[in-house]
């Protein structure tokens, strides 16, 4: 290979040649990027993006690394800002260090989670580990999980094998006839419906339960919708329990809902995509009590575990499903006994080695370290929520089960219809004036603002500081 149309540093060579070349471009990268994050307070939580002119076309000959490095630059301090203590608006964390170092090392050994000869190390840490979290969760001896890219895979995975098991559709599918149908929350994660729609079932194969005051379901709609659907000629095949709403964190009737599905012989999954991480804290654990009967459980550590994205997982109880009901041999894998190639039990084939900045995260944080931190989140969530309360013009959209509050301002004097665009210019007011991201999400029908207390570094200081914003907002635009 004639190397010389490249940039002597286009790879990182491995006989050793530019070992200095190599070490001295990574030590300015790493400078750049402790750089930027050390001063992440120092800069808005959404800065402006830009669209550099850099990116108008594909180069013809290598791009300097001197510039390359400056657009980097660029790109790190206009990018959204989720390391900002403000920056409360949406469930996207501060990620550990050890994130950044494990998907820094994994980029360099592009291991493949397809099979186990090709991640021989990385397949059994997942393997190993995932297990290890099942059991967190209480989920029992046979208990085993996946990683996957993200909670809606995961949501869908589990439907996937509910609807293999109950309709014995791995090889011919659905039989002709059969409508399938599965009950899950009217205010739960859209996934699901992708989930239906993903099956060939159709969204409407969702049935939205209806929900109490607190965005949690209402057990007697559930049975009622189960008698409608059968009545109706559907074969209902799941009932779904989410375990911290998007919106409002809020969780259903976990216990109860597990034995409404042993009832009527039902799969139970929990979407605790967001909400599994209360497993790591003494104090609140018993909030997803139930959650040890799912036959299936998503769990993001990428949401409250600070793991950097994507890291998320679908957990089985008889984590041996897999291999009867949803694996797809690929007969081009070396087989090995013990240890499965998590590329047949997974849509996804080739998938990145996630499992390293968890593990990783995982040791050096450990289960007392996140237990402080979200106790922290809990604790900031009541200081939040008691200045709502204080304030007559706010309104809590439900109370705060997890570290989310929604709320939105309901000004005396104005009429219903102006209520929305009121709050939403108080988002952008806190934005500019406050340094702070809140998010302006559409529930039942009306804008809220939501906060999503994860920032490990967001105090009561700046939550005083908040309200403070609030208020003047509120003081200089009564009648407008
Ligand atoms: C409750 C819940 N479930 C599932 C998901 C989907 O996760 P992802 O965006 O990783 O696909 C989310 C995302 O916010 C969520 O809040």
């Amino acid at each position: 290979m004639d190397f010389s149309a490249l940039p002597t540093t286009a790879f990182i060579r491995p006989d050793g040649e530019n070992r200095d070349e190599i070490a001295s471009l990574l030590h300015q990268v790493v400078d750049l990027l402790v750089d930027a994050m050390a001063q992440a307070a120092a800069r808005s939580p959404l800065p402006e993006s830009l669209v550099s002119k850099t990116w108008s076309q594909l180069p013809q000959g290598a791009v300097d690394e001197d510039r390359l490095l400056k657009e980097l630059r660029s790109q790190l301090f206009h990018s959204m800002n989720a390391a900002h203590p403000g920056y409360i608006g949406h469930m996207d964390s501060i990620p550990t260090t050890m994130s950044v170092i494990g998907d820094l090392l994994v980029a360099a050994l592009n291991n493949n989670m397809l099979s186990v000869e090709m991640s021989p190390l990385f397949s059994r840490l997942e393997t190993t580990v995932l297990q290890q979290i099942t059991q967190l969760f209480g989920l029992g001896p046979q208990a085993n999980g996946v990683l996957v890219s993200g909670g809606s895979l995961a949501n869908l995975q589990a439907l996937l094998v509910a609807r293999n098991i109950a309709f014995n559709a791995l090889d011919h599918g659905i039989p002709q006839g059969q409508q399938p149908v599965f009950f899950v929350s009217e205010v739960a994660h859209t996934s699901f419906k992708k989930a239906a729609m993903v099956m060939g079932l159709g969204t409407k194969a969702a049935i939205p339960v209806a929900t109490n005051h607190n965005s949690q379901i209402n057990l007697d709609d559930l049975k009622t919708r189960l008698t409608t659907a059968k009545n109706q000629g559907q074969t209902p095949f799941a009932i779904v329990a989410t375990a911290g709403t998007t919106v409002t964190g809020s969780i259903d009737p976990i216990a109860e809902m597990a034995n409404i599905a042993k009832a009527h012989q039902l799969w139970f999954h929990v979407d605790a995509a967001y909400g599994g991480a209360v497993m790591f804290s003494n104090h609140h654990r018993h909030q997803l009590a139930g959650i040890e009967q799912a036959d299936s459980a998503t769990f993001n550590p990428q949401k409250w575990l600070y793991v950097a994205k994507t890291c998320a997982m679908v957990m089985f109880r008889q984590f041996d499903l897999l291999q009867h009901q949803f694996r797809v041999l690929a007969p081009y894998m070396h087989d090995h006994d013990d240890w499965p190639n998590l590329g047949e039990l997974t849509v996804q084939g080739t998938r990145h080695p996630d499992i390293l900045k968890l593990w990783l995260s995982l040791q050096h944080i450990a289960k007392n370290g996140y237990s402080a931190i979200i106790d922290h989140n809990y604790a900031l969530t009541q200081t939040f929520t008691t200045a709502v309360k204080a304030r007559s013009f706010l309104t809590l959209a439900s109370t705060p089960q997890m570290n989310l509050v929604c709320f939105r301002a309901e000004p005396a004097g104005l009429p219903i219809e102006e209520w929305d665009s009121w709050n939403q210019g108080l988002q952008q007011w806190l934005l500019e004036k406050g340094n702070t991201f809140l998010s302006l999400p559409i529930y039942r029908g009306q804008r809220w603002l939501k906060a999503v207390l994860l920032n490990p570094f967001t105090t009561a200081e700046h939550i005083h500081t908040l309200f403070a914003h609030i208020d003047c907002y509120h003081a200089s635009h009564r009648s407008s």
